[in-house]
C-alpha cells in the first residue's frame, strides 16, 4: 500500500479564495449584514439572481441529501401580493397585542425620533408587507422525511437546518451586491396558511414550506443593530455556564498576573 504523504502546512492551509477576498473582508461581510425590509419593487439583473440562488446548492447536508427546495416567485405579482396580505396579518396577530414597552425595548438602537413609527409598523403588520416589493420571493421548503435511513439522523430538524445554510449562503453573496434581503417565517406560522400556500403553488406533503426569503433593492441602507450578545454570552468554555474568555480578557488577566508578580519580586527585592 503506497501511503500518501503527509500535507506540509502551507498546504493545509491553503486559501480558496482569490487574493482579492480577504478574511477580514468576508467577517465585515457578516458583521454588516441585515434585514433590508424596505424594496423598491425594481427587478435584479438575472445573472445576479442566479448567482445569489446557485450559493444555496453549497450549502452542506447529511449524507449530501440536499433536502431543500425553493420555490422562486419572480413574475407572479399575485402570490406576491397574497404572501404579502398573509404576512401583514400574522404580523399584526403576534406583535398587535405586544406591550409598547416590551418592543421599545427591542427597537432600542433606532434614533428616538423613528421608533414610534416603527412600532406602529410593527404592530399593524404594515412592516412585514415586503413580499410584495421584493422582485424574488423564494418559498424555502424542507423535508424532514428524505433521509434514506431513519436510523441514521434521527433528527427531525436536519431539513430546516440545510434550508437555513442555504439561505445564509444566499443572503451573503446578495449583500455583498447590495441589494436587500428578509426572512420572512411568519406566513408559516399558522397550519391555515401553510396548507394554502402550498396548494396554491403545488408544493407536496412531504415538503414543508418554512419561510419566504425575499430579495430585492433595497430603498434605502440599514443602519448597524440590533447588536448581539458578546462572545461569553452564546458560547461557553468546556462546562455549560462557564463563560468563554474572550481573547481580550485573557491578556487582560494574564497582564495583570504579570504586574502582580513583578511588583511582588520588587518587595522581596527590598525586604532582602
Ligand atoms: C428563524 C427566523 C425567523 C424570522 N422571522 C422573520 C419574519 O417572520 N419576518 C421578518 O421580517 N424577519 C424575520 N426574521 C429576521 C429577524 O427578525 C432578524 O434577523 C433579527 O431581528 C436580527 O436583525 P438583522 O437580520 O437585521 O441582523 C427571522 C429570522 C430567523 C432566523
Amino acid at each position: 500500500m503506497t501511503q500518501s504523504k503527509p500535507q506540509s502546512k502551507e498546504q493545509r492551509l491553503a486559501k480558496p479564495l482569490g487574493k482579492n477576498a480577504t478574511t477580514d473582508q468576508i467577517v465585515e461581510l457578516i458583521r454588516m449584514r441585515r434585514s433590508i425590509r424596505q424594496m423598491t419593487g425594481e427587478r435584479l439583473p438575472d445573472e445576479d439572481l442566479e448567482l445569489i440562488l446557485d450559493a444555496a446548492r453549497y450549502a452542506p447536508s447529511p449524507e449530501n441529501m440536499q433536502m431543500m427546495r425553493f420555490v422562486v416567485i419572480r413574475d407572479d405579482q399575485e402570490m406576491k401580493r397574497i404572501i404579502a396580505d398573509i404576512s401583514q396579518e400574522a404580523a399584526r396577530y403576534v406583535f398587535g397585542n405586544f406591550p409598547y414597552e416590551a418592543t421599545q425595548g427591542r427597537l432600542w438602537y433606532l434614533p428616538d425620533a423613528s421608533r414610534p413609527s416603527t412600532y406602529e409598523e410593527m404592530r399593524d403588520g404594515s412592516l412585514f408587507r415586503y413580499p410584495e416589493k421584493a422582485d424574488a420571493v423564494i418559498v424555502c421548503c424542507a423535508s424532514e422525511t428524505w433521509h434514506d435511513s431513519t436510523a441514521m439522523y434521527p433528527n427531525e430538524l436536519c431539513g430546516s437546518v440545510v434550508v437555513a445554510m442555504g439561505v445564509l449562503n444566499m443572503w451573503l453573496v446578495a449583500h455583498s451586491m447590495g441589494y436587500a434581503c428578509a426572512y420572512q417565517a411568519v406566513p408559516f406560522a399558522d397550519k391555515r396558511h401553510v396548507e394554502f400556500i402550498c396548494d396554491k403553488i403545488g408544493i407536496p406533503r412531504t415538503w414543508t414550506p418554512i419561510a419566504a426569503f425575499c430579495i430585492g433593492i433595497p430603498e434605502k441602507p440599514r443602519m448597524l443593530g440590533p447588536s448581539r450578545w458578546p462572545l461569553e454570552g452564546s458560547f461557553y468554555a468546556e462546562r455549560w455556564g462557564v463563560p468563554y474568555q474572550r481573547l481580550a480578557f485573557r491578556n487582560q488577566k494574564a497582564k495583570k498576573a504579570k504586574q502582580k508578580s513583578k511588583i511582588k519580586r520588587k518587595k522581596m527585592k527590598v525586604q532582602r
